[in-house]
């Protein structure tokens, strides 16, 4: 019972006869940060979703030691599961600052400002501009925007689906080393969608390897410390898939 999630047997389905996501099982322990990584059409986003509670989906989810399954999707946030969605979906006619506080809507007003100080705190590039509109900001700045109202939820398993999407390296590298930074001071576990395997090593202790819908392959992030595992892990679990 140490696990924070357990997955198992997840089926994603869309329509009668689609189905995104097949017999997918994998835990997340307290504080830990476990990536999915795949090609486009791996079934990702699908696997966050159905977490979430924003797909239906087959299978057990348990949360803390309680099946939430059948729960729907704001009663998952009350409980800690967060998704940070791909594409960032900020509200662009909205304040910065009211983005952030939208994102701790369930909060008492105590708790809302303390975290509001902690996400300004830990990405200075959008306090700076916290009292201007959203949709002045660039990619990246929307990126960490995303992610900030994401944590003033006060997550527990923070559900980041491809947050270096559109991002420069530099800037990937910075975003992670923030999240690493939380992480190691928040009781925060992560589970994080990616695409790229050396961004990826960066923040996550493990990582499943996906295609089509199914999980080929899980190595720990200590498997893949030399330059010539990582690239066998590419060249096994990715590469072909790449090349589809
Ligand atoms: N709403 C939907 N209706 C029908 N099919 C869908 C829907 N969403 C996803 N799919 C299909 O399910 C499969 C998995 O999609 P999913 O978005 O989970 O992949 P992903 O790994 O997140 O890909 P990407 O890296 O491109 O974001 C794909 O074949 C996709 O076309
Ligand atoms: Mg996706």
């Amino acid at each position: 019972m140490t696990d924070l999630i357990r997955v198992e047997g997840l089926s994603v389905f869309y329509g009668a006869s689609a189905q995104a996501v097949e017999d997918v099982s994998f835990t997340v322990a307290p504080a830990a940060v476990v990536a999915l990584l795949g090609a486009n059409g791996a079934g990702k986003s699908s696997i966050m979703k159905a977490i979430a509670g924003l797909v239906r989906a087959e299978g057990a989810v348990t949360f803390d030691g309680e099946r939430i399954d059948g729960l729907p999707a704001r009663e998952r946030v009350r409980r800690g599961i967060v998704y940070v969605p791909e594409g960032r979906e900020i509200v662009g006619d909205l304040t910065v600052r009211e983005n952030l506080v939208l994102g701790g809507y369930n909060a008492t007003a105590q708790d809302r400002r303390t975290r509001l100080d902690m996400v300004l705190e830990l990405f200075p590039e959008i306090a700076n501009k916290a009292n201007g509109g959203a949709w002045r900001l660039s990619g990246g700045e929307q990126q960490m925007l995303a992610i900030g109202r994401g944590l003033m939820a006060a997550p527990r398993l923070l559900l980041l689906d491809e947050p270096s999407l559109g991002l420069a390296p530099l800037l990937v590298r910075r975003v992670f080393d923030r999240l690493a930074s939380i992480r190691g001071e928040r009781e925060l576990a992560i589970l994080l969608v990616e695409q790229n395997l050396r961004m990826t090593m960066r923040l996550a202790n493990e990582i499943h390897f996906l295609r089509g819908g199914r999980l080929i392959g899980h190595k720990r992030a200590d498997e893949l410390k030399d330059e010539a595992a990582r690239q066998e892990a590419v060249d096994a679990y990715l590469g072909v898939a790449a090349a589809e």
